[in-house]
């Protein structure tokens, strides 16, 4: 299948007035040092030491009391009526730092990729070099092309369907009414009965049936991934990076049909290591339990907005990712000497998207802190570039198409296998929803159909 993988959210204009072109270059706008420490205080810290690549609970759980992602907020819009929309230059020692806070900006980096803006940022690369260092995400410019190609073709990235779709969502099925099979005995679920039926889906629809309780596998994974939290300087764990690289191979050497797996062991550009790109679909669908949970908060908080039509169930999915974005930060490093905003940017220097400011900022978006569904719908989310949960451009995430579709799939089985309300932890539908939702707290009420 031709994959048509588009800019996932591709639009033809941006959403406010780009940049009058053509402008004089200047040196780029410059925050003093208080206000360098207190952005990296107030905004950046929390969401680093909620853990980047694996979250930390408890932190998590702090965040959300705390209301640190509002604070985040707060403080960029400070920043940004004493600045302007930049790019402002954080005065961070050893390493220029560059903030983007115009929709434009935003636009020019994500469609930028790889040159002047790679993906492959230096932070990330030492994070996510511990446990997938081949993805995609973090490979050479020479590499990328090659390796894009095959996420795209593997993952069918573009098309609304998988071609292993029924599979999949049969698997997603099966496992989502385990699950509420169990949940009835109970009256309820939360986190730790859902994220390991998630986990089942996941290895089945990337391994094959075979790993659906390969338990090690995923958790030697988590465990890379938490040393990853610490970018390059968490420990390495070589034995299990060499166990998770082996059996990864033994499921693809299976290569069990209407898996993924099946379709790595039968790519035929080898020099794109498809093996090697495995270990970033475990890692990306582990937000999706994130994303999907949260999604079914905000429907059982919205019962008179549920709709379970498979467009609509996906809008919902997207709007909690949109909410609560599982990539807060977007981070992009310049390759060269560049100029952005009229201002100067050195080769080298960290772009950081605030996604979860772009998406929360109510002194631009009216919706800022509602469920808003419709905008995925009408298409007015897709032609805004500060609306990337997925990332845009070049580089945007080729497995969106995938996880809406489990995501989905798992939302209908919940709530059309029994009646869902709201437990622990779901926000009431009347408040302006929080910045921050710990999805560890979130209990659901389960009852037969109606
Ligand atoms: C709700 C779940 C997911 C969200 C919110 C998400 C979001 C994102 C974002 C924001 C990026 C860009 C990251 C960056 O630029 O640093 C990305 C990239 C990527 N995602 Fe996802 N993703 C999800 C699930 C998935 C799944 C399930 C897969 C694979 C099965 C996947 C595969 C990828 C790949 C391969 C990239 C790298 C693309 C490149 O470098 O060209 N993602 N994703």
């Amino acid at each position: 299948m031709a994959p048509s993988i588009p800019q996932s959210a591709p639009p033809s204009t941006p959403p406010s007035t780009p940049r009058s072109a053509p402008q004089r270059t200047h040196r780029l706008v410059t925050a003093s040092p208080a206000d360098t420490v207190r952005v990296l205080a107030l905004a950046v810290a929390p969401i680093v030491a909620q853990g980047v690549i694996a979250r930390r609970r408890r932190v998590v759980g702090l965040a959300g009391k705390l209301d640190t992602d509002g604070r985040g907020v707060r403080e960029l819009q400070r920043l940004r009526a004493r600045y302007g929309t930049g790019p402002i230059r954080l005065r961070v020692p050893l390493r220029p730092v560059a903030l983007v806070l115009d929709p434009g900006d935003v636009r020019t980096v994500l469609t930028g990729t790889p040159g002047p803006y790679t993906p492959r940022n230096r932070e990330k690369r030492g994070a996510l070099g511990r446990f997938q260092p081949h993805g995609v995400l973090v490979s050479r410019d020479e590499q990328r092309p090659a390796r894009r190609r095959a996420v795209e073709e593997l993952l069918d990235g573009g098309h609304p369907v998988h071609r292993f779709g029924d599979a999949f969502t049969r698997v997603a099925r099966e496992e989502t009414t385990a699950l509420l099979a169990a949940a009835r005995g109970t009256g309820e679920f939360g986190w730790d009965e859902f994220v390991p039926a998630w986990w089942r889906i996941v290895r089945r629809i990337v391994l094959g049936d075979a790993a659906r309780d390969d338990h090690t596998l995923t958790d030697d994974l988590t465990v890379l991934r938490h040393a990853a939290n610490w970018s390059g300087l968490g420990r390495r764990h070589r034995r299990r990076s060499a166990r998770l690289r082996a059996g990864l191979e033994h499921y693809a050497a299976a290569a069990e049909p209407g898996s993924l797996a099946a379709l790595v062991a039968a790519y035929p550009d080898e020099a794109a290591d498809p093996v090697g790109q495995i270990p970033h679909w475990l890692f990306a669908f582990d937000a999706g339990a994130a994303v999907t949970l949260r999604a079914l908060a905000l429907l059982v908080a919205h019962p008179g907005d549920t709709d379970l039509r498979a467009a609509a169930l996906t809008a919902a999915v997207l709007e909690s990712a949109r909410l609560w974005p599982t990539t807060p930060l977007v981070l992009r490093d310049t390759t060269r000497r560049t100029t952005l905003g009229g201002g100067e940017l050195r080769a080298h220097t960290a772009m950081l998207i605030p996604a979860w400011f772009h998406h929360r900022d109510d002194e631009v978006r009216a919706d800022a802190d509602r469920f808003d569904p419709q905008q995925w719908l009408d298409g007015t989310a897709r032609a805004d570039w500060t609306l990337m949960p997925f990332s845009a451009g070049p580089a945007a995430c080729p497995g969106r198409e995938l996880v809406l579709l489990v995501a989905r799939t798992v939302l209908e089985t919940l709530l059309t296998g029994a009646d869902v309300s709201a437990g622990a932890g779901v926000p009431d539908s009347g408040a302006p929803l929080p910045r921050g939702l710990d999805p560890f707290a979130l209990t659901f009420r389960v009852r037969p159909p109606e």
